[in-house]
Parts: C-alpha cells; structure tokens; sequence
C-alpha cells in the first residue's frame, strides 16, 4: 500500500491539528495504514511554538506524546505535496480553499466530512474554553481518524 500523505489544518495550529496528527498517526500505524503526516495552521500567530500545554497534557492522558511538533503556516507547496488536506473546521476549509491552487481542490475536506457517507461535524475550537474542551477533542478526534482509517484500509487511493 501507498504510503498516503495527510495534512492536518486548523487556525493556529497548536491545539487541534497538532493533536489530530499524533491521534491519526496512531490509529494508522495500529491498523497497519502507511501514513506520512504533518500539520498547520492557516495563520501564523503561534509559528514555530509547541502545542497548547492543555492539548499536550489531553494526548499524553491518552499515552500519546506531541511534545516534539512545533506550529508553521499552511504553504502554497502543501496542495501539491499531500493527498488530504483535513481541516477542522468549516472557517478553515474555507480559508484553505482561498489559497489552494484549482487542481487541488478536491483535497481539502472538512475531517468530519472525509468519509462518504459520514456526517461528523466540524471539531470545536477549544483555545478559549476548559479542559473539558480539550479532552471532548480528543475523543472526537479519536472517532474522526478511526473512521477515516478504515475508509483508507478498504478503499483505493485517490
Ligand atoms: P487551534 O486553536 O486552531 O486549534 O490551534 C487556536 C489557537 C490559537 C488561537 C485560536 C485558536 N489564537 O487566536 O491565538
């Protein structure tokens, strides 16, 4: 099988696509989908910084460690380089679309709407909320990539 490549994308890209690329890579690596990964942000304010402290301590509560990612800015280059382009939300994909090259539209997908036939939503912003934001992310981001995963496993490539 390809090796398929998947871009994770929300605002600032340092609490939930940060955390959707260690949840997926996970789920991918234990479902034996080979899955090169990475992650940004359609704005820069938190560029070369770490995750969210709240968004590191939700995924090592779930043994998963994304200490070592640190936050860029969506680059033209990404629409040819990755096969999907996951946004989180529906600002974000639009915000994705504004900068994508015509030809590479179809790779921008909300997450929630990657599976055909899936309808699960857009994953909520939790910058300005509690912890209890962050640990519903990642329960929603655990569902997101497992449904994703095996849609992967039982389709063809793209
Ligand atoms: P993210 O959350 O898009 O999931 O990384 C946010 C992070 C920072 C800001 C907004 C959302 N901010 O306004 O700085």
């Amino acid at each position: 099988m390809k090796t398929i490549q998947v871009l994770t994308v929300c605002l600032g890209n340092i609490c939930r696509s940060p955390a959707a690329q260690g949840i997926l890579a996970d789920v991918a690596e234990r479902a034996g989908v080979p899955m090169a990964l990475d992650s940004a942000g359609t704005a820069a304010y938190h560029v070369g910084n770490k995750p969210d402290a709240r968004s590191i301590k939700a995924l090592l509560n779930v043994g998963l460690d994304i200490r070592h990612q640190r936050a860029r800015q969506v680059a033209k280059e990404d629409f040819a380089q990755y096969d999907w382009i996951l946004a989180m939300d529906e600002q974000n994909r639009r915000n994705l679309l504004q900068l994508c090259p015509p030809q590479f539209r179809d790779k921008v997908v909300l997450f929630g709407e990657a599976v055909p036939g899936l309808h699960l939503g857009e994953v909520d912003d939790p910058y300005y909320g509690s912890d209890d934001g962050f640990a519903h992310m990642v329960t929603h981001l655990t569902e997101l990539s497992e449904a994703f995963v095996e849609y992967l496993r039982t389709h063809k490539p793209r």
